[in-house]
């Protein structure tokens, strides 16, 4: 990488989970919005279901996730209480029983759910929800801290793939990111789920933290294998301090720069790539025969608040703190403190205190947006027109999308616009030329790479 290309590396960039991004929602979408676009929904119209458990057991120094660290189990069964009361308060507004095809329970950690509580809240979402049969229902896992009896809580509330947080298996950055996880943690975990038939395991590891080097991310990776991980994501890490002040324990100095992240992501990319796993967006990896891998292929890939998905169902719901559902109107996001969020609910009244309703430009966006995502590609052409718009609307991103071609960043070709395989790592960039709202907020987002 020609060291010109610094400047885009080093830029600061939303990951896109969503357009517009978080950091453009209003306070203008409330409760009242949200239980009116609720009842909007068309009856037939599939859904997916994000639950948020926003404690953790000990605090990561790199976390940048909506959570607290709860010393005891307090907090928490108050928390199911309240997610408990939601789930029947956004049931109410629903109205009929809808279509679930997906359920991701994320945090923190909501695998310090008493294998009970588990249990009350799969039976409130399937009291309200219908549930497909073929409903993925995924768990974000801390290996630390998992038992045996929630692993056979998860498989009895029907959970059929798991995420299990790793990071690096490097000792030494372990202690200097505040989590100690041994090999065996993990692989005991793996063998656990796997023993009660939950077969479909997914890794996280990062790179960018501080005191990793290519040889302990590359390392890392390696030993990722030894698994046997269907999928893995592999995060640069979003340093943040500003809004997540516990990241400033890390000595910022030891934080690797853009050139030496750049090439970490790289090293894991060789050895993933090289162990047949199929590169997937910006920072995922699945085995060829697993449906994001098959999904990519037919370019029928999602991006959502997690990352990459096979999900296909267009509206979201949201439960718990800082939660944000998906509507075909746009997004609407809970409060993110566990007080306010309580609150609003023991009222019987919606969280709701962001979010942003869609304009036709911004789902025109959204469109090329995810496209570039998940495909590293977009024909302008088509997805414009679908929306009744054409190049013409495109004439200032088409010239910058042409400055990025001479650079080899991107080709152009007609309408279509294709990100190369090596400039993959820098997909954001790309994207950010179609974000209209960029200017001046790149200070709110971590590096590009
Ligand atoms: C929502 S967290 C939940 C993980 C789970 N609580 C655990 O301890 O394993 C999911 C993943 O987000 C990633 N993550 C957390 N903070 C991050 C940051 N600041 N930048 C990039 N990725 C991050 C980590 O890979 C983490 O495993």
């Amino acid at each position: 990488m020609p060291a010109e290309l610094l400047q885009f590396l080093d830029r600061r960039i939303p990951r896109y989970t969503s357009y517009p991004t978080a950091v453009q929602f209003l306070a203008d979408v409330d409760g009242s919005t949200y239980t009116e676009w609720l009842a909007a929904l068309p009856a037939h119209v599939p859904v997916s279901v994000y639950l948020h458990v926003p404690f953790c057991s000990e605090l990561c120094f790199y976390c940048g996730c909506h959570t607290t660290v709860a010393r005891n189990y307090t907090p928490v069964a108050a928390y199911v209480d309240l997610l408990e009361r939601e789930i029947v308060l956004v049931g109410r507004y629903l109205g009929d029983r809808r279509r679930v095809v997906h359920v991701h329970w994320g945090g923190g950690t909501p695998t310090m759910l008493q294998p009970r509580d588990f249990a009350r809240l799969t039976a409130a979402l399937r009291r309200t929800f219908t549930f497909a049969t073929d409903c993925e229902i995924a768990i974000e896992i801390d290996p630390r801290t998992l038992t045996r009896d929630v692993v056979f809580a998860l498989k009895e509330g029907g959970v059929t793939r798991a995420s299990l947080g790793v990071q690096d298996f490097d000792p030494r950055v372990q202690k200097a990111v505040g989590r100690l996880q041994s090999f065996e943690q993990t692989a005991r975990t793996a063998d656990w789920l796997r023993e009660v038939g939950i077969v479909h395991i997914n890794l996280d590891l990062m790179y960018g933290l501080i005191y990793q080097t290519i040889e302990t991310v590359a390392e890392t990776a390696r030993r990722s294998l030894a698994l046997n991980p269907d999928r893995i994501a592999l995060f640069g890490y979003a340093h943040v301090p500003w809004m997540k002040r516990h990241q400033k324990l890390m000595p910022e100095e030891a934080l690797p720069g853009a050139l030496e992240r750049f090439a970490q992501s790289r090293a894991a990319t060789i050895v993933l790539k090289q162990a047949g796993f199929r590169p997937i967006g910006l920072d995922h990896f699945a085995k060829p025969d697993d449906l994001l891998a098959r999904r990519q292929r037919q370019k029928g890939l999602h991006r959502n608040f997690q990352g990459y998905t096979t999900d296909e169902a267009a509206v979201l719901i949201g439960f718990g703190t800082s939660a944000i559902g998906v509507l075909p109107q746009g997004y609407a996001q809970n409060a993110s403190s566990t007080v306010a969020y309580g609150n609003a609910i023991k009222g019987g009244r919606m969280a709701t205190v962001r979010g942003r309703a869609l304009t036709e430009d911004d789902r025109l966006r959204r469109d090329i947006i995810e496209q570039l995502m998940c495909n590293l590609e977009v024909d302008l052409a088509v997805t414009a027109a679908r929306r009744n718009r054409s190049l013409n609307d495109f004439t200032a991103e088409l010239s910058e999308i042409e400055a990025l071609a001479r650079r080899g960043l991107v080709y152009r070709s007609g309408g279509t616009i294709t990100i190369p395989e090596d400039a993959r790592p820098l997909v954001r960039t790309i994207c950010a030329v179609f974000d209209a709202y960029l200017s001046n907020q790149e200070t709110r987002y971590s590096r590009a790479v």
